[in-house]
């Protein structure tokens, strides 16, 4: 029976049960962490080998014979950039391989607009009055910690099965001119899971912005993050932006964070060559060059973008499992009760868990009490604040399985008391 359904004692007699067992959670004394998408240490190890790909100081000369021991090659070493330009579909002028953070370089391409404008002829955001951004929600909250701390107003975009509200964005972007971006995981979205359809991309392709100077970040973390044998597809927007005349508009990013390692992966940013060559004109005075040893490493080991996809598949192997021991517990424990709604991802790293409204905060101070850290509620949307108090984000692949069925165990325990007490209190 749905809990909605249950009569006042029934409700009391499930609260009181719940209590009980969440006392039992309590005096084991838990510590165990779900709150970030980190890569468990078996994922890691599985490119152990990718530290001796570049084993001595004779071995560091990338194909073309660059040594990369030494400085230059601002946009990264031929080798590198001829796996993502397969990955993301662009040509070598239309990307630059970064350092080890695709975040870096999103932060790096806000200050950059916001310091001496999108090009040489715009005006910089920081003159140009209020700089409003727009955030589909539930989303990343480093995105949103980014353009909150630039004082830009961020305003949030419903998330729908196939992205976000299109009508919502066409309708902001094409009117208001103080619109100047939009945050997007295209691919099996943080959060969501969701991969944006091909008319969602199209209609992206052919906004029509009020600001010249409007950009799309584009973050494709997960592009290459299959859980299935079945990947989703995502068109190539850089490519439906050109039929467009629009191909200024976007910027893509994307890593090998958790393809490689999270702290010493590469990332990447593609966009038009117009962009690129605008990008390394700011670039050549903020570096000589990133780590191309580091570059020369991922590609020895990788070899090609098949190595990469081959790759995926291992760590597939260990963290799908994960899913699905999450997606059990829930299926079997909160769906009866009609007490949560929750994605089944195909991809990415994150399951996004609505309680009912109310009741997000309850559920993970409960957890916290209980020796289980969840992400923050309202970490998933701008500022923090969530409207409906009911979104959770679930990161299950740092713990080991068992642990993970543990804290899956308080989880639902905490949302079984914050449910039942919302439903006695109305
Ligand atoms: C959507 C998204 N983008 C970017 C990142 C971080 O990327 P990087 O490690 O390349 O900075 C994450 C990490 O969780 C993410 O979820």
């Amino acid at each position: 029976m749905e809990m909605k359904d249950m009569s006042k004692e029934q409700l009391s007699e499930l609260l009181s049960a719940a209590k009980k067992e969440y006392d039992g959670y309590k005096a084991l004394g838990l510590a165990l962490n779900m709150a970030r998408g980190k890569p468990a240490a078996d994922q890691l190890d599985l490119t152990k080998d990718m530290l001796d790909a570049v084993s001595s100081s004779t071995d560091c000369k990338a194909l073309d014979g660059t040594d990369c021991r030494n400085y230059g090659v601002l946009d990264g070493i031929k080798d590198t950039k001829k796996i993502f330009c397969d990955m993301l579909g662009v040509a070598e002028d239309e990307l630059i391989v970064g350092g080890n953070s695709s975040l870096n370089l999103m932060y790096d391409t806000i200050a950059r607009n916001f310091m001496f404008g999108v090009s040489k002829e715009a005006t910089p955001w920081k003159d140009a009055g209020k700089v409003k951004w727009l955030c589909p929600v539930p989303g990343y909250d480093r995105h949103f910690a980014i353009t909150e701390r630039f004082g830009f107003e961020l305003i949030n975009i419903p998330m729908n099965a196939d992205g976000p509200d299109m009508d919502m964005v066409e309708k902001l972007v094409n009117e208001d001119s103080s619109v100047k971006g939009i945050w997007c995981v295209p691919m099996y979205s943080n959060p969501t899971g969701i991969t944006f359809s091909d008319e969602v991309v199209k209609r992206f392709a052919a906004l029509k912005p009020a600001a010249k100077d409007f950009r799309i970040f584009w973050d494709n973390a997960y592009c290459v993050h299959h859980l299935t044998d079945t990947p989703d597809t995502l068109l190539n927007i850089l490519d439906e932006c050109k039929k467009n005349g629009n191909e200024d508009m976007v910027y893509i990013f994307a890593s090998t964070s958790k393809v490689s390692y999270a702290g010493a992966g590469v990332a990447v940013m593609a966009a038009s060559k117009n962009n690129i060559d605008y990008v390394k004109y700011h670039m050549t005075v903020q570096t000589i060059g990133f780590d191309k040893i580091n570059q020369l490493r991922h590609a020895r080991y990788f070899k090609d973008f098949d190595g990469i996809k081959a790759h995926m598949k291992k760590h597939a192997a260990i963290i799908a499992p994960k899913f699905d021991a999450v997606i059990k517990a829930l299926d079997e424990n909160i769906r009866p009760l009609g007490i949560g709604s929750y994605n089944t991802p195909r991809g990415g790293y994150f399951i996004s868990f609505d309680t009912l409204p109310g009741c997000a905060k309850k559920v993970v101070s409960l957890c916290k009490d209980a020796g289980v850290i969840m992400t923050g509620a309202g970490a998933t949307f701008p500022y923090g604040k969530d409207p409906q108090d009911s979104n959770i984000r679930i990161a299950p692949t740092l713990p080991p399985i068992d642990e993970l069925e543990q804290a899956m165990k308080v989880f639902i325990c905490s949302v079984k008391i914050a449910s039942a007490e919302k439903l006695l209190a109305e």
